[in-house]
């Protein structure tokens, strides 16, 4: 594996791999690469002729007050990590790289933007997109891989990809758990022992969503207050949102609609904000 760390120097590879005509898989991240990243990285192998993970801590996608400085990092980890995958290329650029000085272009997807995460996080998905498609046009992906746990992103990711006419075909993987159900992120590492158990309670709610839809419950109102009780049972867990949306375009929903409902939340526990989803 050979490790890049100028855009420019990515890019020369990238498109000499062009010239060769082989395909690229792509994998962006932010490192402290837990099993989720490796599910892509593995689907990316499958896939393509040429694997490129990026690590990058986006600046960018942090508010003032987030956890830019304290987000974990543990770069020799996971360049091992990677290693072991067979990972062709790791683009692990600095932030002066990225955005130097004199920097003042950005991405913005308007309206899917705005629910669940930008409501609680207004800047966050400008950030995103921005590092994104700079990504995008340094590694010059065939395909590019995301988890479905971030799945706003995923969506928002893929109207840009569309709205801009890349020629990339964006592929959503499903969440990966712990044993328990907790959905892997690199924010659990914040959580001490107490906090860790009581985690679990994002996945119990969407668990008690599940079961209502199954017995035929349509009504949102209904579902949400029932995930909102099997939220309260846990004491260190502050609910963020709870929302019920349509997954082509996040529309808030009354009722369930087949194949096409995102059922979503954010919570605290203790000082860490968890999300997690499911898809009906
Ligand atoms: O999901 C993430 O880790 C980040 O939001 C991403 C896509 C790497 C952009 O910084």
């Amino acid at each position: 594996m050979v490790v890049v760390d100028t855009p420019q120097r990515m890019q020369e590879i990238a498109n000499k791999l062009k010239r060769e005509g082989k395909s690229i898989g792509f994998v962006p991240t932010m490192g402290y690469l837990h099993e989720g990243h490796l599910s892509l990285v593995r689907e990316a192998r499958k896939h393509n002729d040429t694997v490129v993970v990026s690590i990058f801590v986006n600046p960018l996608q942090f508010a003032p007050n987030e956890d830019l400085d304290r987000y974990p990092r543990d770069f020799k980890r996971d360049e091992q990590l990677l290693e072991n995958e067979q990972v062709d290329y790791l683009f692990y650029p600095t932030v002066e790289n990225m955005y130097p000085q004199g920097f003042q272009s950005f991405v913005e997807v308007e309206k899917l933007t705005k629910p669940l995460e930008g409501r609680s996080r207004p800047t966050h998905f400008r950030g995103v997109t921005t590092v994104v498609l700079k990504l995008f046009n340094i590694v010059k992906p065939d395909k590019a891989y995301f988890g479905k746990k971030d799945a706003q992103q995923l969506l928002v990711i893929k109207r840009m990809v569309e709205d801009l006419n890349l020629d990339i075909d964006v592929v959503g993987m499903p969440i990966v758990r712990e044993e328990d159900g907790l959905a892997l992120s690199s924010r659990n590492k914040y959580l001490n022992e107490e906090e860790r158990k009581q985690a679990v309670c994002l996945y119990k709610a969407l668990l008690r969503a599940k079961e209502l839809i199954e017995t035929g419950v349509e009504e949102s109102k209904k579902i949400i207050e029932e995930m909102e009780k099997a939220i309260k049972q846990y004491e260190l867990a502050k609910i963020d949102y709870i929302s019920i949306n349509r997954l082509s375009d996040l529309e808030e929903l009354q009722k369930i609609e087949k194949n096409n409902t995102l059922v979503s939340l954010a919570v605290f526990i203790g000082n860490t904000r968890l999300i997690d989803n499911m898809w009906f």
